[in-house]
């Protein structure tokens, strides 16, 4: 089921790769993207093969449920199975148009928390995949450089990326991250987390759609929030049977506010570890909101309240950190703020 159509073979073989939680993002040096697809496959159950990437496996539908098994190949910014991450990368970089024989140079968007191990692992997989050379940005780095932040100057710049499944918080100053934090949440974690709600307190099983549906009409961080519900369709944990249930935003708050307390820590951690000159900037020029995970419900207004620092948001939450990436290729000295695997650390 893979296709090919698509391709196209480009000369300038320099591309942007941000391998997220809940979607691989593509770019070319010129900051056009070309793969947005949600990071999810389809491997048949027989053979053991990928029989779809992206978008592609939610058109398969519950109807395929007995052939594939749906598999996410990353989990809070981790790499889960790596035979998996190598087929979904190899396929992601063709859909690019990037052919093994023009050896491309990826520069690849990696997470504050990742890990050596993973950093590397990540590395390998992009190179089978069919990369001749490859470089690491830190998420914040490229989420600054793609909201034209001008992280170069001495004056003190503040990004909190909050994705699918991690949030990571960069302070900069002449170019470099000062104070760096993060943690293993992101928007997904909520979704799991009204999933599992609803098995143990409602005896209602619904799928991620639903869960993610659910949490968006219903989650909010915002301090005096009018009451919301939202009907949700599953099946009976029990008897199988289709069922209904009304979940309301009072009782999903208790649900949410552990997994989002410690993105705020994260973020708060940032400033409190700052020096003071550099706080003083950020509350004069404010701090970048990027990620699909901070367009919750009044996150943006209590993230100003607890850091004490104005809030704006990225204009492309999501996507920003691999159009920042796209425009490091492009930018004389943008491969200054990239690092080769070895490097980091
Ligand atoms: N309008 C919205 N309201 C609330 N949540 C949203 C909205 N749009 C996207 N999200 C959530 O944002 C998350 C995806 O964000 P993003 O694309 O930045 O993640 P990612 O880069 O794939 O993951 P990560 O960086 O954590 O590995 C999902 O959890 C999604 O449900
Ligand atoms: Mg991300």
């Amino acid at each position: 089921m893979w296709r090919s159509a698509e391709r196209t073979t480009r000369l300038t073989a320099e591309f942007a790769l941000d391998f997220g939680t809940g979607s691989t993002r593509i770019a070319d040096a010129g900051g056009t993207l070309l793969v947005d697809e949600p990071t999810v496959v389809a491997v048949d159950k027989d053979t053991g093969r990928v029989v779809a990437f992206g978008s592609e496996v939610l058109a398969l539908g519950a109807r395929a449920a007995g052939r594939v098994a749906v598999r996410y190949p990353v989990r809070n910014g981790q790499l889960v199975d790596l035979d998996l991450v190598e087929e979904v990368l190899g396929e992601a970089l063709r859909r690019a148009g990037a052919s093994r024989l023009s050896h491309p140079r990826v520069l690849v968007c990696t997470h504050i928390g990742a890990t050596r191990v993973q950093n590397r692992a990540l590395d390998r997989a992009v190179r089978r995949a069919g990369a001749r050379d490859v470089l690491f940005i830190a998420h914040p780095t490229a989420c600054a450089i793609g909201a034209g932040i001008a992280i170069d100057e001495p004056t003190g710049s503040m990004v909190v990326d909050v994705g699918a499944g991690t949030t990571d918080v960069g302070v900069f100053a002449l170019g470099g991250i000062v104070v760096s934090s993060s943690c293993a949440r992101g928007g997904d974690d909520l979704d799991e987390a009204v999933r599992s709600y609803l098995v143990r307190q409602r005896d209602v099983l619904v799928s991620r759609e639903t869960a993610q549906a659910c949490r968006r009409a219903l989650a909010t961080v915002a301090p005096r929030a009018a009451p919301a519900e939202f009907e949700i369709t599953g099946r009976d944990a029990h008897s199988g049977r289709p069922t209904s249930a009304i979940l309301t935003s009072v009782e999903l708050k208790p649900i949410i506010e552990p997994l989002v307390a410690p993105m705020f820590d994260a973020a708060v951690r940032g400033i409190t570890e700052a020096p003071p000159e550099l706080v003083n900037d950020l509350i004069g020029a404010g701090l970048l909101l990027a990620g699909g995970g901070g367009l919750l419900d009044g996150f943006d207004r209590r993230l100003a309240r607890v850091t004490g620092v104005p809030v704006y948001v990225a204009a492309e939450a999501g996507r920003c950190a691999v159009l920042g990436a796209a425009r490091c290729l492009e930018l004389p000295h943008g491969l200054s703020y990239a690092v080769s695997v070895a490097r980091i650390h």
